[in-house]
């Protein structure tokens, strides 16, 4: 019997019949063999930090521990540097930075770790992983082979890989990134666009401004737990997005390369009206709306509860459907 509360950042009361540290990649073989023996499932978590955990769970739990993170190549044209997946993402982020290397600042303190960050795409402050990802090593759960997944195989779109739509399949063992040797800071997204015109800019400066930007807006989950953003910004079609921009003209809304329009979601939440409210012991975050909060003992139908409401509200205010982020297990 193997206790996850510690194991997800929403803190929600969670048990696993059996827990495993997954520390070397050799272990994986093993572990899926014994599994397949006793006739029990295995699934395999990160930080925990984009799940919402059952009660319960049947079978194996395997965190993934795996530690390490090296420059694999520096030549003139740019930097290619590893991590291993058990690495806490935002160290990392940190370890580059302290090299002087420029690409991740964007991405600093989103919680969770580098085996998790391809699976959803993680993003941020206009930039995302598949910006600076050159390829990965994944374990291969029906073969039992390693595979090198290259960036068109990775199949990446917003919050979205070919790994988060195939769950089941495949373990990320350590993830390559490139890192260009001419850095040119990403600036677009509002709140970093002051620092264009600044001397002293350099990929420290940025991520010490994605931080104080983030440390502002969204709670942190040691102290509130929560799963960052719990829905995705809804793409819709012009026509879906008509009802919203009639009511409120300056709603926002970011144009995409295929005719459509990304809304808000925290954005929609808050004009329906539910910003801090609360179900039970789940409830939605007083600073943003888009995140969903556990404020002491909730568990995954508490969550899923209040996730329910949130929809159903946003669905009969604006029209517009929202699709959870985290994956319910
Ligand atoms: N907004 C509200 N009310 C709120 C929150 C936001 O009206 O309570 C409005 C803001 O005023 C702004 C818009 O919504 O006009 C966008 O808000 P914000 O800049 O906070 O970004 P977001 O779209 O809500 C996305 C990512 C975040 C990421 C931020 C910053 C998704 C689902 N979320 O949030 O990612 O940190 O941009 O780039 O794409 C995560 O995935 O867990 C996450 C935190």
């Amino acid at each position: 019997d193997f206790d996850l509360t510690a194991h997800n950042t929403l803190a929600l009361r969670a048990r696993s019949r059996f827990g495993v540290m997954i520390d070397q990649p050799t272990l994986l073989p093993a572990l899926f063999d014994h599994a397949a023996a006793q006739n029990l499932p295995v699934r395999v978590l990160g930080g925990g930090s984009n799940v919402v955990l059952a009660p319960e769970y049947d079978g194996i739990t395997a965190l993934l521990t795996l530690p390490g993170r090296k420059i694999i190549d520096q030549t003139i044209q740019g930097t290619l540097i590893e991590a291993a997946a058990g690495e806490t993402w935002h160290d990392f982020v940190l370890w580059t930075v302290d090299q002087g290397l420029g690409g991740l600042e964007n991405l600093a303190l989103i919680p969770g770790t580098v085996g998790a960050a391809p699976v959803q795409n993680i993003g941020a402050y206009g930039a995302e992983l598949a910006d600076i990802f050159h390829s990965l090593s994944a374990y291969d759960r029906a073969t039992g082979a390693t595979l090198t997944f290259g960036k068109d195989e990775c199949a990446f779109g917003y919050r979205d890989s070919i790994f988060k739509r195939h769950p089941n399949r495949y373990v990320v063992l350590a993830v390559r990134f490139a890192l260009t040797a001419t850095w040119t800071p990403n600036l677009g997204f509002a709140g970093l666009s002051d620092l264009a015109g600044s001397k002293e800019i350099s990929p420290r400066t940025v991520m010490d401004r994605v931080i104080e930007l983030r440390t502002s807006k969204l709670p942190d989950w040691r102290e509130t737990p929560n799963a960052g953003s719990f829905f995705q910004n809804p793409i819709v079609t012009t026509t879906e997005a008509g009802p919203v921009l009639d009511d409120f003209p300056s709603a926002p809304c970011y144009p995409q390369p295929d005719g459509r329009a990304k809304l808000s979601a925290g954005w929609l939440i808050e004009k329906s009206g539910l910003k801090g409210y609360r179900l039970g012991p789940a409830g939605i975050s007083e600073r943003h709306a888009l995140v969903l909060v556990n404020h002491g003992g909730a568990q995954q139908a508490d969550i899923a509860a209040l996730a329910g409401h949130i929809k159903q509200t946003v669905q009969t205010r604006f029209g517009i459907a929202l699709h959870e982020e985290p994956i319910f297990l």
